[in-house]
């Protein structure tokens, strides 16, 4: 597992719920750098990659609002799409019963980190 320093994401504080959420880069093992957001919701902390299941875009278009204006659903900022925050099931759109890959995460602390083995995480220019 990567050292913990690597795998810091954020500070827990920088997770509203259903607010903004914090994008970061996964090096995967292969060596691709993978986009990913992760956010709060009801309390919990997700995380998905930032790729949208109609067509591979980003889903927040680089500002890391991915809410709607409910606060309960992830919307596609392209066309539209509707994702269960804490499933990642799209319910609405062109790419309806399909899922967003989750990235493992946890809150320790006062931080939140990337749970994945063979990632290394880090901060975009976000803040
Ligand atoms: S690209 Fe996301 S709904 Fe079309």
């Amino acid at each position: 597992m990567a050292e913990t320093a690597d795998r810091l994401i954020c500070a827990s504080a920088d997770l509203v719920d259903s607010g903004k959420s914090v994008r970061f880069d996964i090096t995967a093992a292969s060596g691709r750098t993978v986009s990913a957001l992760v956010f709060r919701y009801q309390g919990q902390v997700f995380a998905y990659h930032n790729s949208c299941r109609h067509i591979p875009v980003e889903l927040d278009l680089a500002d890391g609002e991915v809410f709607d204006l409910t606060g309960h659903y992830l919307v596609c900022s392209m066309h539209g799409a509707l994702y269960q925050p804490d499933s990642g099931r799209c319910v609405g759109g062109p790419c309806r019963g399909q899922r967003l890959t989750p990235v493992p995460v946890s809150e320790q602390n006062g931080q939140v980190f990337c749970e994945t083995a063979t990632a290394h995480c880090h901060m975009e220019n976000q803040r």
